[in-house]
């Protein structure tokens, strides 16, 4: 009777709307804030431990609420100044404002928690989280979209001279059509930001409209770039509406006789009106239709529309754990689930006897065999559908499996599957401790955890890679 009363009252003490001195006492997964006042949990975006902020609650459920931060009346001790003009701001790094130290603690506790909440593991020992070297400057890939809808800055609010319909950059968080103009992206390597600039300076005296989100009208889409580490070569990938070859031929060869870092201009058309940047049609204005980079000795063709880990030197190491793991001796059948662009069974190709890929996407699936010929791998074979219908047609019983799925996890069939074909180890890759946890319990009636390392990949945002190793029981 007594805990119903406390109950009730706890409920009732937080109401929607109205603002509140809080104080965040944890980061919960997801990034956000934690406060629990009367014990009651508010999740607040954008908060450090130890800060003491005003906020207004925006939602209100049973058993949690919401709440927009709008000030921050004492500063946590450990606050970081962050590099990024934008970081209050911008949807991409959240986590700007925590010590790196302190962000590779959260990602581990994370992954620990997952484990033993989620998946009921809370025994595995879960290993200190193999850092990233480059904090900034790290992402190989960003996409800039353009906008005809310019969000304002707070120090921009009061500047009459600011064109307001026309900016490139990112989104905030909440506004489906609006961007930053952003300047400056730390995370990017440098070189980016000046052919940002160029770009920008060339949109806006083009004479061509930024696409609008609802009106679906306007020219420029996106501004892709991709580096490549290795080479310390750049991709350019234009995306626009519609075609206009005098409009993005002129901006190509500007960019190109600029920086000589620049070996491919690609331009993808696309009128869909969903926000992707892969092109209907797609154009090479300058130079190859792709960049080339390396995984320790392995090269690899990166074209505009493929996927590659966002983060190279820290993949490498991500790798470096699945080899780790994997302990092959070179006599291993090995079958990788999910494989992308091959890059695991192409990293891993001279430790075993055959590795099988299978991946859903097509042009993932010729990407993996043209970078396997590229590096004269003839041991790796790559199967193309859907896994839940792939593994049952599969003679061959493998010795390791490797699981590296989206971040919604394994189908539950799969699961069977893996669990039918029963290989003596696997090790899953994972970028999401929620599924990872669900998935190891459901694997758990035959294998058992023996440990699992985080890797981050992801540096300023709660995003952690993990690896697990698991044996046959
Ligand atoms: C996390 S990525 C792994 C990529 C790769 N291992 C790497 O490190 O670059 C997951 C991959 O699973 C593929 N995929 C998703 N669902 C699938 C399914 N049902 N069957 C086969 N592949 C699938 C996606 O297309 C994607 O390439």
């Amino acid at each position: 009777m007594i805990i119903k009363k406390i109950k009730k009252y706890k409920n009732m003490s937080i109401q929607k709307r109205k603002a509140y001195e809080l104080e965040i006492i944890d980061l919960a997964y997801g990034g956000k804030g934690l406060a629990k006042p009367d014990g009651f949990p508010v999740f607040i975006d954008r908060c450090v431990p130890g800060d003491l902020v005003f906020a207004k609650i925006t939602k209100k459920k049973k058993s949690w609420a919401e709440g927009k931060l709008i000030k921050i009346l004492k500063e946590s001790s450990i606050r970081n100044p962050g590099k990024c003009h934008y970081c209050d701001y911008c949807g991409g790094c959240k986590w700007q404002r925590i010590d790196y130290d302190r962000q590779l603690e959260y990602k581990k506790r994370h992954v620990a928690e997952s484990l033993a909440h989620i998946g009921k593991l809370k025994d595995t020992p879960v290993q200190a989280v193999v850092p990233s070297d480059a904090i900034y400057e790290y992402r190989n890939k960003m996409e800039f979209s353009c906008s005809s809808k310019r969000w304002l800055m707070p120090d921009e609010l009061e500047d009459e001279t600011i064109i307001k319909d026309f900016g490139i950059g990112l989104h905030v968080p909440g506004t489906f059509d609006k961007v930053i103009d952003i300047k400056r992206c730390e995370i990017m390597p440098d070189l980016g930001n000046l052919i940002l600039e160029d770009v920008r300076e060339f949109i806006k005296h083009s004479g061509l409209a930024a696409y609008d989100l609802k009106t679906h009208q306007g020219f420029w889409r996106f501004l892709m770039l991709r580096h490549a580490v290795a080479t310390d070569t750049w991709m350019v990938n234009i995306v626009t509406r519609n075609k206009n070859m005098d409009a993005v031929d002129t901006l190509a060869r500007q960019l190109a006789g600029k920086y000589s870092q620049i070996k491919s201009v690609m331009n993808n058309i696309t009128d869909a009106r969903s926000g992707v940047s892969v092109g209907k049609e797609e154009i090479c204005l300058y130079g190859s239709d792709h960049i080339q980079e390396k995984l320790g000795p392995y090269v690899f063709n990166i074209s505009a529309n493929s996927f590659f880990q966002t983060n190279t030197k820290a993949c490498e190491k991500l790798y470096a754990k699945v080899s780790d793991y994997a302990a092959l001796t070179g006599e291993e059948i090995v079958m990788d689930l999910y494989s992308g662009t091959g890059t695991i069974p192409i990293w891993l190709s001279g430790q075993a006897k055959k590795i099988y890929g299978i991946e859903i996407v097509s042009s993932a699936v010729a990407d993996a065999k043209m970078n396997a010929g590229l590096n004269n791998i003839d041991n790796c074979e790559f199967l193309e559908g859907d896994i839940k219908d792939v593994l049952p047609g599969l003679k061959q019983i493998p010795d390791i499996m490797i699981i590296d799925p989206p971040r919604v996890g394994m189908h539950k069939d799969v699961v069977a599957q893996v669990i039918a074909l029963c290989p003596e180890k696997i090790v899953y890759v994972s970028c999401n401790p929620a599924t990872l946890a669900r998935d190891l319990e459901m694997l758990d009636s035959t294998y058992k955890v023996m440990e699992v390392t985080p890797v981050d990949m992801f540096p300023h945002t709660y995003h952690i890679e993990s690896v697990a190793l698991l044996l046959k029981k």
